[in-house]
């Protein structure tokens, strides 16, 4: 079973949102287990303070260290093993699938949600086993960040689908080369035709269409994901053809 704990301000902003869907029913299965810990909790004066002004001035407030430590020392009471700490961050590394993959094998992950300027750099240095950042933006609190990568992490345990495939065949799936997934059609819609390549019931055809939509997408929006492929033969005449294709 994984552990998440998150130290933050507000961990009731994403309490209820992991009891959707697939989070909600994979901790109802019991294949997960969450404990938010609110930093005022873990205040030490009667005012709950868990900010104090930026060393050397500047605007806003920055997280103090002893309510931060005091509840990761809760968090790894409460799952009796020191968790991996991640603090969500926008200078971080930006999240990827493959760091998604390696914290949901983790037995306990504690996510650090900041507000206000950040946290101690001291608490960092001490505490953090890695920075991760949702893209190249500023959000107002870490909480909802935390929340995204729960949800990234909890999908990919085993049993948390209810198809175990729909994680091998997706968007930065190692078994499709890291790629974009191809475009996805309902079978039973209005009367919207289809394209030909899924009609004629023929696998080959419709396994190769598939490839070469993944490939033309991820060429057109992601040419990153390309550059690091292993690309086959089959992929790179694919993409010769898709390249001839857009100049027509
Ligand atoms: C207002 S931000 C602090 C921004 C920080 N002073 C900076 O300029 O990099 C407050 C908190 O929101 C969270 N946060 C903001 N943007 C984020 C992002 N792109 N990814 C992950 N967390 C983010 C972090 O936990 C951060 O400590």
């Amino acid at each position: 079973m994984l552990s998440v704990s998150m130290l933050a301000t507000f961990p009731e902003l994403v309490e209820h949102a992991l009891d959707y869907g697939v989070t909600g029913r994979a901790r109802e299965r019991g294949l997960w287990r969450w404990r938010g810990l609110g930093l005022h909790e873990f205040a030490s004066d009667a005012r709950k303070s868990i900010d104090a002004r930026p060393a050397a001035g500047g605007p806003g407030m920055v997280l103090m260290p002893g309510p931060l430590d005091r509840a990761l020392a809760a968090a790894t009471v409460w799952h009796g093993e020191v968790p991996t700490v991640v603090f969500l961050s926008p200078d971080g590394a930006p999240l990827t699938q493959a760091r998604v993959r390696d914290l949901a094998q983790c037995s306990h992950v504690c996510l650090v949600a900041g507000r206000y300027e950040g946290i101690d750099q001291r608490w960092i240095d001490a505490n953090v086993d890695a920075v991760v950042s949702l893209g190249d933006y500023v959000l107002s609190g870490g909480e909802l960040a935390a929340a995204v990568v729960v949800d990234a992490c909890v999908r990919l345990l085993p049993g948390a689908l209810g198809d175990k495939e729909s994680t091998a065949f997706e968007s930065f799936a190692d078994s499709q080369g890291g790629r974009l997934d191809w475009p996805q059609y309902a079978l039973t819609c209005c009367d919207m035709a289809l394209p030909p390549g899924l009609t004629g019931g023929d696998h080959a055809v419709i396994q190769r269409w598939r490839l070469k939509q993944a490939l033309a997408r991820t060429w057109r929006r992601r040419p990153d994901l390309l550059a690091r492929a292993n690309l086959s033969l089959v992929e790179r005449a694919l993409i010769d053809e898709i390249a001839l294709e857009s100049k027509a």
